[in-house]
């Protein structure tokens, strides 16, 4: 960082949870920053990263606080950038993917701030491929969706029916919600037969994988925590494939 730019907000995203995960940038502003606002599901491993003299904000947002901690943000992130801080403000994966991050970029260019934005490893894509299921495979599945678990939007449901003939539907917080979820798809046409799988606190040492139907799901037997990516379509099964040549190799 030079003079120039100081009094200035970075918009970094802080990868999946394991810090070597982060990009370069990512870990030398977090190294420099003198305020960090971070959000819930940015790991401890990564905010230990921060020089100790770092002001640290948390700002996670719960159940029915949502705009009022996003406002808190807002605020936070305008007036110290104002007294000259340089300001990161660290969400988990990337900052664009979910969480408002472009709703922040805006208003801080609505209150003269200047912003810089520094992507960051989404766990959408991420958290499924380290878990052995890639969102795409030849012959298998060409393209992907990314889709918030939330079931309304602005007052309105969720039309499923539009991302149910997308090949691998991956779905960001949809914990709650996965026995609707899973029963929206199958009525709009996906087979009930079809491979999910859940990876619960992806990169981290408490990663766990739960593979099972969209049946199984809908029908409201499956077990998980949260934060997970739920991820749908034939692609869970080449994570079988790739745990049957990882056998093999350890016995060769
Ligand atoms: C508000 S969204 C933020 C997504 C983030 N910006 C990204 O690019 O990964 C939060 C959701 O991301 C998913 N998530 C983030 N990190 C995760 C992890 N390490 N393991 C599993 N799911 C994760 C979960 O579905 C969680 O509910």
């Amino acid at each position: 960082m030079n003079s120039v730019s100081r009094g200035k907000v970075w918009l970094v995203g802080a990868g999946p949870g394991d810090p070597d995960l982060l990009t370069v940038k990512a870990l030398r502003l977090i190294q420099q920053a003198e305020v960090i606002l971070h959000d819930r599901l940015v790991s401890d491993a990564i905010l230990g990263l921060a020089n100790p003299e770092a002001e640290m904000l948390y700002a996670g947002k719960t159940q029915g606080q949502q705009e009022e901690v996003q406002e808190f943000i807002f605020r936070m992130l305008i007036d110290y950038a104002k007294s000259g801080k340089r300001v990161v403000r660290l969400k988990g994966g990337d900052p664009l993917v979910f969480g408002r991050g472009a709703e922040e970029w805006e208003r801080m260019l609505e209150a003269g701030v200047e912003v810089e934005v520094v992507p960051g490893i989404s766990s959408s894509v991420a958290v499924p491929g380290i878990a052995g299921v890639p969102v795409t495979y030849r012959g298998v599945a060409d393209g992907f969706a990314v889709i918030t678990g939330h079931l309304r939007h602005e007052g309105q449901e969720v039309d499923w029916g539009k991302y149910a003939r997308v090949d691998t539907l991956v779905i960001l917080m949809g914990v709650a919600t996965r026995v609707a979820i899973a029963s929206e798809l199958i009525r709009h046409g996906r087979p009930a037969a079809q491979p999910v799988a859940f990876v619960e606190r992806g990169s981290t040492e408490r990663e766990r994988v739960v593979v099972a139907t969209l049946g199984e799901v809908a029908a409201g037997i499956v077990e998980v925590a949260n934060p997970a990516v739920f991820v749908a379509g034939e692609v869970v099964r080449v994570r079988e494939k790739l745990l049957a040549a990882a056998t093999q190799a350890i016995l060769a």
